[in-house]
């Protein structure tokens, strides 16, 4: 296999409501990464995966999963992907194992019930196989969904919203299971609107609003390159306002005046700082203390998202 999981070309959907749901939309994802689609409520997150997976119709353009046409060679590529889809969509009545072991039968895989057994365990859901799945808890059932859309041994896992409304613990528990599988060499595309999860997860990162893509980014760079810094100095004793001489630049009181807080881009690091510090001395501002910080990817996002609209 190449490089490239998954190819996705000039994607474009429109619903039968007439509703543009994707625009042009051109993507590549790298095998063995964890990609994270970023990107509010209704952007077209859901829509887009539902293409991949062959569970939506591209009204134009193509997705080659594994080189594989999602169309034209609809079983190569769907037995390459498996889905975490973001509703519940299980059988109540049917047992874990009988589920699992359904899914896998469903791709055309020969049974393999050791694998089953080791996913089940991985995922601590080996001593629930006889159990129903309407009696297992809202935790133990979005770990079904895991074991189930990896049943078949997929080369790509999307995981659609996978920690929207889960408990901090189960997140944490998540995340391992989700580097584990990295580990393994599979890919890795999750959706999610919670910036710090992309944050921590993802190798690149792709930022999609109003069904177009607005960037797609290492994640180190796109923090670099995006990142505003700050200066942060803190004073010797709170102060109401700042000299009339020092408007010009952008700064800022904050934590009851006891903070003075000045932006600069990161490009511009040294002088920014510098040309500050000259300036309070002249004006006989003091601190007692200097630190920067970086912006986060929550200030990136709404940054650009705020631009957008
Ligand atoms: N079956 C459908 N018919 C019409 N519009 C839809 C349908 N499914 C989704 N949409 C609309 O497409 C947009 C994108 O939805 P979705 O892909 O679910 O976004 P996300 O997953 O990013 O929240 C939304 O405005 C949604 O209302
Ligand atoms: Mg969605």
């Amino acid at each position: 296999m190449s490089d490239t999981a998954l190819d996705i070309q000039q994607i474009h959907k429109t619903y039968k409501s007439g509703f543009t749901a994707l625009e042009n939309v051109n993507l590549s994802i790298r095998a063995g990464e964890i990609f994270a689609l970023l990107g509010p409520n209704g952007a077209g997150k859901t829509t887009l995966i539902s293409i991949i997976c062959g569970i939506v119709n591209a009204s134009s353009g193509r997705v080659l999963v594994g080189g594989f046409d999602s169309r034209s060679s609809y079983r190569e590529a769907r037995q390459r992907v498996g889905l975490v889809p973001q509703e519940l969509s299980l059988s109540m009545f049917e047992s874990v194992w009988a589920t699992v072991r359904f899914s896998r039968g469903l791709y055309g895989k020969a049974p393999n019930d050791a694998y089953l057994e080791s996913l089940l365990k991985s995922l601590s859901l080996w001593d629930k196989k006889d159990s129903r799945i309407m009696a297992l808890s809202g935790g133990m059932k979005r770990r079904v969904l895991i074991a189930k859309a990896l049943a078949h041994e997929p080369e790509i896992l999307f995981l659609d919203e996978p920690t929207a409304g889960v408990d901090v613990a189960l997140r944490q528990d998540m995340w391992a299971m989700i580097r584990g599988l990295k580990a393994r060499g599979v890919t890795i595309i999750l959706t999610t609107h919670y910036i710090d999860e992309a944050e921590d997860m993802a190798d690149r990162i792709g930022v999609i609003n109003e069904g177009k893509i607005m960037l797609v980014e290492d994640k180190h760079s796109l923090m670099q390159k995006l990142g505003r810094r700050q200066l942060i100095l803190t004073l010797p004793e709170p102060r109401d306002r700042l000299p009339d001489s020092l408007a010009d630049l952008d700064l800022s009181l904050e934590e009851g005046g006891m903070q003075l807080v000045y932006q600069f881009d990161s490009q511009s690091e040294g002088s920014g700082i510098r040309t500050l510090l000259r300036r309070l001395d002249e004006v006989g501002v003091e601190f007692r203390d200097l630190h920067t910080e970086q912006s986060s990817l929550e200030d990136i996002f709404v940054s650009l998202i705020g631009g957008a609209k």
